[in-house]
């Protein structure tokens, strides 16, 4: 569904990524982890075409999307959850949710059908859907966050760090809510600094290292592997490992 093949890319003049190449099969869940600084973020933004890569092709479901504006990404149905609460915080949450729509013409009826799911995914939307977004806690506005790119009903989601900051109650519902959007047939890619809980719901997994990608495998193996632990090594910052 999603290959990149050897691509490089990076801030400026400054390298970051170096022939990195990782696949997403359809309706799988795909773990991409390493330590802070690794290049996950980064490998996420050429995807989502916020950085153009220097070198190497992107292909989704067969079309070549390297260096396209993400707004045309975004219309494949290619989305990405960027780290961070990208929200409107002036705006309702219901308000938030219909922004996730934009660009798409859809009825009102079609409105409703497709806010269901996500109210039934993040109950807590459903009770502050009047309120302020900005009045919502940090954790209930990464839901939104998710739940805005939900909406707009994905074919491959990309989520950056879902649970950081959530306390564990929300980090339960943030990875319920993963496994069921796989089940209705959406592909994920996954950014995870709690990395067992990930490769627990994830079907393979990557592991890039200071902008390398330098095992990959299998989840239920990887979650066992000596590649796995010599890219945290050291790391004090990278949460369950
Ligand atoms: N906007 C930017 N401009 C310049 N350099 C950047 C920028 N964003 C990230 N970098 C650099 O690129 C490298 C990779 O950063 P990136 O954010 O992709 O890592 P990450 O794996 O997502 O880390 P973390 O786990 O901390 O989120 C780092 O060395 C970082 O300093
Ligand atoms: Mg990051």
């Amino acid at each position: 569904m999603l290959i990149v093949d050897s691509v490089d890319a990076g801030y400026g003049h400054v390298g970051v990524l170096e022939a990195v190449s990782l696949c997403v099969q359809p309706g799988s869940i795909v773990a991409l982890v390493g330590r802070n600084g690794a290049g996950k973020s980064t490998l996420l933004r050429v995807i989502s075409g916020l950085i153009a890569p220097t070198k190497g092709g992107i292909r989704f479901e067969g079309l070549d999307i390297a260096g396209k504006r993400p707004h045309t990404i975004v219309n494949c149905g290619l989305l990405h959850v960027a780290e961070g609460r990208r929200i409107f915080r002036n705006q309702t949450v219901a308000d938030n949710l219909e922004l996730g729509l934009y660009g798409l013409t859809i009825s009102r009826e079609e409105y409703r059908r497709r806010l269901e799911p996500v109210y039934s995914m993040f109950p807590i939307l459903r009770e502050r859907r009047d309120q302020l977004a900005g009045a919502l806690s940090g954790g209930q506005q990464q839901m939104l966050a998710i739940a805005q790119a939900v909406i707009r009903g994905p074919k491959l989601l990309m989520l950056d760090e879902p649970s950081l900051g959530l306390a564990p109650i929300l980090v339960d519902q943030v990875f319920d809510a993963i496994v069921s959007l796989r089940r209705s047939g959406v592909a994920i890619l996954l950014v995870e600094q709690m990395v067992e809980r990930a490769l627990e719901i994830s079907d393979y997994c990557y592991v890039l290292q200071s902008g390398r990608m330098t095992a990959d495998g299998a989840a239920r193996d990887m979650a066992r592997s000596d590649a796995l632990r010599t890219a945290y090594m050291g790391d004090h910052d990278s949460g369950s490992n």
